[in-house]
C-alpha cells in the first residue's frame, strides 16, 4: 500500500477516449492526462482545427484527433472503428461534448422589472421546437450513443485486468464519465432545454451505472459551475467580468460563495482523482464542482 499522492492519483498508462476534446473543459483534460502520462488520449470533435491544435498543445504527444459527431450513430461508429484500430482497450470514456442552445436570459428593463407573461411566451415560442431538439439531441442522445459506441472497447479494458491477489487493492474498472451541469440543478437556469438536457443526463448516470453493472463498467458524472470556454463566456460577458474570473472577487457571493469561477486545476484535479486508482470506488455519482453556487441560487 502507497499513500503517497504520485501513486493514489495516478494516471499513468491509461487509455481515455474524450467527445468534445479540442476545446474547453474536454481540451484541459485530455492536456492533463496527457501530461500525466497516459498512454493514449483520443479526442473527438466535428471541427478538426482545434482538435490538431489541442494534440499540438500535447507536451508527450499522446494525444489523438478523430473528427466525429456525436448526434450521428454512423459517425460515432467510424469514430469506434478509427479508435480500436489503435487501442485494445479504453480504460475511460469520457464522454463531454454538449452545446448550451437557446438561452433563457431576458434583456434587463430599465425599471429592473422582468418580462411580462406575453414577453415569457414570445420569446421561448420563438425558440423552435428544432432548435430544443437539436440540444436533446446532442447533449442526451449523444452521450448515450458514444457510450454504447464504446463499449466493447471498455469490456476490453475488463479482460485484460490482473487476476484478483488478496494482498492487493483492486485496479480501477474501466469508466464512463458523462458531463452534466449545475444547470441541471438550477431551478433558473441559463438555458431551458439545456437544463432539461442535462437534468436528463444525471439520471443517466444512475440508469447506465445499474445496466452496467453486469459487465462492471462504471459510469459517473460531473455537473460543473462557471468554467471559462466558448460555450460559457457569454454568462461572463452578461455579469461583465472579464477575463477567465478566476481570481477572487471576480464574481459576487451571491452569485458563486467562493467568488470566482472555476480553473483548469479545479477540474483537471478533479478528473485525474476519478481517472485515478483513488477514484475506482466511485460508481453511480455525479459530482458537483461550482464553488457553491447551487447553495445560493434560488
Ligand atoms: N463551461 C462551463 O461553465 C460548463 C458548465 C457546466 C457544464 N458544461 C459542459 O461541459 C461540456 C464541455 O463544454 P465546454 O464548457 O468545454 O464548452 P465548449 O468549449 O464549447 O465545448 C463543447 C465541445 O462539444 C463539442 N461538440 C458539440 N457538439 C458536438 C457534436 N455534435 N459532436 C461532437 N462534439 C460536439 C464541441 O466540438 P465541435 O464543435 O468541434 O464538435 C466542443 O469541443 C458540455 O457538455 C457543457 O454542457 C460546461
Amino acid at each position: 500500500m502507497s499513500l503517497d499522492a504520485s501513486n493514489l492519483f495516478s494516471v499513468k498508462g491509461i487509455v481515455a477516449v474524450i467527445t468534445g476534446g479540442g476545446t474547453g473543459l474536454g481540451r484541459t483534460i485530455a492536456l492533463a492526462l496527457d501530461a500525466n502520462h497516459a498512454s493514449k488520449v483520443f479526442i473527438l470533435g466535428r471541427r478538426e482545427q482545434p482538435l490538431q491544435e489541442t494534440a499540438a498543445q500535447a507536451a508527450n504527444k499522446t494525444i489523438i484527433p478523430i473528427t466525429a459527431d456525436v448526434a450521428s450513430q454512423e459517425s460515432l461508429e467510424n469514430a469506434y472503428k478509427a479508435v480500436a484500430a489503435q487501442t485494445t482497450h479504453v480504460d475511460l470514456l469520457f464522454a463531454n461534448s454538449g452545446i448550451s442552445g437557446p438561452s433563457a436570459f431576458f434583456p434587463p428593463k430599465p425599471d429592473g422589472s422582468g418580462p411580462t407573461i406575453e414577453e415569457f411566451r414570445e420569446y421561448h415560442w420563438n425558440h423552435s421546437m428544432d432548435e430544443f431538439s437539436k440540444v436533446m439531441e446532442i447533449n442526451l442522445a449523444g452521450t448515450h450513443y458514444t457510450i454504447l459506441a464504446f463499449l466493447p472497447l471498455l469490456d476490453a479494458a475488463n479482460k485484460r485486468r490482473p487476476a484478483p491477489d488478496p494482498e492487493q487493492l483492486a485496479s480501477p474498472r474501466p469508466q464512463v464519465i458523462v458531463t452534466s451541469s449545475i444547470g441541471a440543478i438550477l431551478n433558473r437556469p441559463a438555458g431551458l432545454p439545456y437544463s432539461y438536457s442535462k437534468t436528463a443526463v444525471l439520471h443517466l448516470v444512475k440508469v447506465m451505472a445499474s445496466n452496467l453493472a453486469p459487465y462492471q463498467i462504471r459510469v459517473n458524472g460531473i455537473a460543473p459551475g462557471l468554467f471559462y470556454t466558448e460555450m460559457a463566456k457569454g454568462l461572463y460577458e452578461k455579469r461583465g467580468v472579464t477575463g477567465r474570473g478566476i481570481a477572487d472577487g471576480s464574481f459576487t457571493s451571491d452569485y458563486v460563495p467562493i467568488t470566482r469561477a472555476g480553473g483548469d486545476e479545479d477540474i483537471s484535479g478533479m478528473l485525474m482523482w476519478m481517472a485515478s486508482r483513488s477514484g475506482g470506488y466511485l460508481n453511480g455519482e455525479t459530482i458537483v464542482i461550482d464553488g457553491g453556487r447551487t447553495r445560493v441560487f434560488i
